[in-house]
């Protein structure tokens, strides 16, 4: 698929305007100094594939500081019919509208139009930091292969949400223990799905990136992932049930619910070691690289073509042979590619578009 054109109105330091993308040209590089606005675009374009930012979960930070409101429209083609995507954001109330061809869209309706893969040095921080950077990089791939685990994800935290609200008052001496059973179940029953999906997922990733792991560090290394839940084993409903019902007088003292796919976890190993601890920063680059592609091969069989990509300042991170690798690899995907230097685009072989991203202000080069 691809963006044929887009219009920004409003969001953060754009100007008003309207981008046509040629068809004949893959790559679309934006070039400018720091703070200009490029990351900026490509936070637009990846607000319509996934309909949530990939640097804040604040959505008021996205509304331009002097405006009211912000809308970022696409017009996408894709194999069997071209659409319109749009998100529109007020200020005041705080409101976030999804539009597909005009018509007002769920969430769990408007993922999936466009599919995007986005890549930029901050991701190396998923292999070693939080594992809540791990569990956002599997809910948002699962978001776009998988409608149904977007739903189960929500009602998860929904339920989650009840539940800690619930354990606070039982510690207050405002509720009765005998209440949490309602939301174990809750989060049972959803929980249960999100893992399997996960675990699923994670293998189909590793058929994917084992191979190409070996190939692309040259060493014969083995890449393994491994889903680590937070309450040991490998939960189904009635384990996680177990689970929660076991935990009640924890959670009550915390007051919030300490095991569950919420802060479960996932593990790379190379040769059976954990690159968190024992890999070298090359080595999570490769790492990055290897589940970008694999993100971009499981999107692709889901769609029967192929994602747009938006590679956010690539060449500070990736030595020059691995910026090869990942041109090579994604030669048939839109790409639109951030840069300060005009001249780090020469490595891409193909015909480029660019534009000049000067304080906001997009234009043609
Ligand atoms: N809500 C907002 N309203 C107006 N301006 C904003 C808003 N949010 C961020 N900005 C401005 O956007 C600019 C940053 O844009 P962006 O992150 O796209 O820069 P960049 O060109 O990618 O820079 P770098 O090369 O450093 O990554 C900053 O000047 C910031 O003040
Ligand atoms: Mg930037």
């Amino acid at each position: 698929m691809r963006v044929e054109s887009l219009h920004i109105q409003g969001f953060r330091n754009l100007s008003k305007t309207s981008l046509e993308f040629d068809p004949e040209r893959n790559f679309v590089g934006f070039i400018g100094s720091n703070g200009q606005g490029k990351t900026n675009i490509l936070e637009s374009l990846f607000l319509l594939g996934i309909s949530k930012s990939f640097r804040t979960t604040e959505n008021e930070e996205m509304v331009g500081f002097d405006q009211d409101f912000f809308s970022v429209k696409g017009v996408i083609q894709r194999k069997d019919d071209p659409l319109t995507a749009e998100v529109i954001m007020t200020r005041k109330p705080l409101k976030k509208t999804l539009k597909a061809n005009g018509a007002v869209k769920k969430a769990s309706d408007f993922i999936g139009h466009l599919s995007v893969v986005f890549f930029s040095p901050d991701d190396l921080g998923m292999v070693h930091l939080s594992p809540s950077l791990r569990r956002r990089y599997l809910d948002l791939l699962l978001s776009q292969l998988d409608r149904d685990y977007l739903e189960n994800a929500l009602r998860y935290q929904s339920a989650l949400k009840q539940r800690n609200s619930l354990l606070r008052q039982i510690g207050d001496g405002g509720a009765q223990e005998g209440e949490l059973e309602f939301w174990d179940q809750e989060l049972s029953r959803n929980g249960a799905v999100l893992i399997a999906k996960r675990i699923d997922v994670i293998e189909r990733i590793g058929a994917f990136a084992t191979p190409y792991y070996k190939e692309a560090t040259g060493t014969g290394d083995t890449l393994s992932l491994e889903y680590q839940p937070s309450g040991g084993g490998t939960p189904d409903a009635d384990m996680l049930f177990g689970m929660f019902k076991k935990n009640h007088s924890r959670d009550i003292a915390l007051g919030s619910t300490q095991s569950g796919p919420h802060r479960d976890d996932l593990r790379f190993l190379c040769n059976g070691h954990d690159l968190a601890s024992f890999g070298s920063r090359g080595e999570w680059r490769s790492l990055i690289l290897t589940l970008k592609f694999a993100e971009i091969e499981l999107l692709k069989a889901k769609n029967g073509e192929s994602p747009i990509l938006l590679l956010d300042d690539v060449f500070s991170e990736l030595d020059e042979s691995r910026q090869k690798t990942l041109f090579n690899s994604i030669a048939g995907c839109q790409t639109f590619i951030t840069t300060t230097h005009r001249e780090f685009l020469d490595v891409i072989d193909a015909e480029k578009q660019i534009f000049v991203v000067e304080n906001g202000v997009v234009a043609p080069s």
